[in-house]
């Protein structure tokens, strides 16, 4: 359980440090979002999204990134609503027990340990390779697969109805090796060796009741350019640019479990998708640069709309260029993604960029996107969306999906819980 590991987050989640916190470059609509949302739900995290300034911690204030505390407890999970620190170790772990109160005691060794590392501190037997690093703004997320709801642990009718695979898409090559898990841990920091480490840790102290599946790393931009532009992908693209902005209403119901969900235990929380999409690069960087901004309905360099106006600027999709037809092309990704054509459908994606070197066999480059979404129905979000965009998208001509996973990210915890409690009790 969560022990009270001093004033620093104590209360409602925040993001500390030993300097005061952190705040997006005090400007405009931006600052005051912020203050706004932190006000109404101790939430920590910059704004994202449209008319916001993009997310990172502001150099400007002199915040040093690895002395940076996110706090672990609140309604919600870290590694959502909070900032995306440059480094993730996403994790799936298979179970090798059987038993609920098994169970039970590894979520309480986890919460224990998550509560120590993410202020910056050893755990028991700790293997040390971060001793004296700083927190480097370290958030674990956790959450459940569909196969922790079989019969090992008594749980099958406490399973969401939404929560099983998902199911196939157009020219998807999915590796049931790199897929699934009974358990997802998302470990963020601003220093890939604080991340590696949380893993680790964590990894020892299920103590064979659970073991690693899969693993993933990812990238993506330094804290001091994330305060400059909106993080790029692989691609060379702004990405991330139209996300709802945390503390909004569209946010919040975008990405949480509201009050009225059953099952009960899952309020609060949310539901992770996660596909590794390979980026075909040497294709991409072969075709010219109109071509790469009309797949994806934004101009390159500056992330606007093709339609006009900066990068905050909504995309108008009824302007049409000289010969009639719309200058965002109707096959453009974000033409296809936004929740204009989608029932109103949005969702917050915060993935990382992989890179996992050559692939022998091609010589190309094995990497891409490491896409996480988190979103409140994967019937009405995700789902939909990824099939009108397997179907018809330009830029699928350039990605493959190679891993397809979905989890129920538990709620947050209070001082005195453990992660989880709600479905083991
Ligand atoms: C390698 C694969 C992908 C790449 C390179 C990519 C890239 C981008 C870029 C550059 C944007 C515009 C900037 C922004 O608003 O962030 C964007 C927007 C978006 N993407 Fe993707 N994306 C990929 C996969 C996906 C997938 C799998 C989904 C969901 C099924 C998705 C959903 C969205 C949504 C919802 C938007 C916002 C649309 C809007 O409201 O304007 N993307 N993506």
């Amino acid at each position: 359980m969560v022990r009270d590991h001093g004033a620093r987050h104590r209360s409602r989640r925040t993001v500390s440090s030993a300097a005061p916190v952190p705040e997006p470059a005090a400007r405009g609509t931006s600052r005051r979002r912020f203050l706004a949302a932190v006000a109404a739900g101790g939430i920590a995290g910059l704004v994202t999204g449209c008319d916001s300034d993009p997310p990172g911690y502001d150099t400007a204030t002199g915040t040093d990134p690895m002395q940076q505390v996110v706090s672990f407890t609140g309604p919600h999970q870290a590694g959502i609503a909070t900032p995306a620190p440059a480094h993730l170790v996403f994790t799936a772990f298979d179970l090798t027990i059987r038993g609920r109160a098994a169970l039970r005691a590894l979520m309480r060794r986890w919460t224990d340990a998550i509560a120590q590392l993410t202020t910056g501190r050893s755990t028991e037997s700790d293997t040390g390779e971060t001793a004296s690093s700083g927190p480097a703004a370290l958030t674990i997320t956790a959450g459940v697969g569909p196969t922790l709801f079989d019969d090992r642990f008594a749980l099958t009718d406490r399973r969401p109805t939404a929560l099983r695979p998902l199911p196939s898409f157009r020219g998807e090559r999915i590796d049931p090796a790199i897929s699934g898990g009974d358990l997802m841990v998302q470990a963020c920091a601003e220093d890939p060796m604080v991340a590696l480490h949380a893993v680790r840790q964590l990894t020892r102290l299920a103590d064979g009741a659970a073991r690693v599946r899969w693993t993933q790393r990812g990238f993506g931009a330094s804290a001091a350019a994330r305060a400059h532009q909106t993080p790029r992908n692989l691609f060379g693209q702004k990405d991330g640019t139209s996300n709802p902005a945390v503390g909004t209403p569209t946010f919040d119901s975008a990405v949480w479990l509201p009050d009225n969900t059953y099952p009960a235990w899952l309020r609060g929380g949310s539901y992770a998708v996660i596909r590794k999409i390979r980026m075909n690069l040497g294709a991409w960087d072969a075709i010219p640069q109109a071509e790469q901004e009309r797949a994806v309905g934004r101009s390159k360099d500056t992330g606007a709309p093709l339609s006009g106006g900066g990068e905050r600027t909504a995309p108008d999709f009824a302007t049409a260029g000289s010969n009639g037809r719309p200058v965002i092309d109707v096959r453009s990704h974000v033409r296809l993604a936004h929740p204009a054509f989608n029932r109103g459908a949005a969702m917050l994606r915060r993935g990382y960029s992989y890179d996992d070197g050559l692939d022998a066999s091609t010589g190309e480059a094995e990497a891409g996107l490491f896409f996480i979404a988190y979103v409140a129905d994967l019937n009405r979000q995700f789902i939909p969306i990824q099939r009108r965009l397997a179907d018809n998208d330009r830029l699928a001509a350039f990605t493959t999906h190679i891993s397809s996973s979905v989890f129920a990210v538990l709620p947050g915890v209070h001082d005195g819980s453990y992660l989880g409690q709600p479905l083991l009790v």
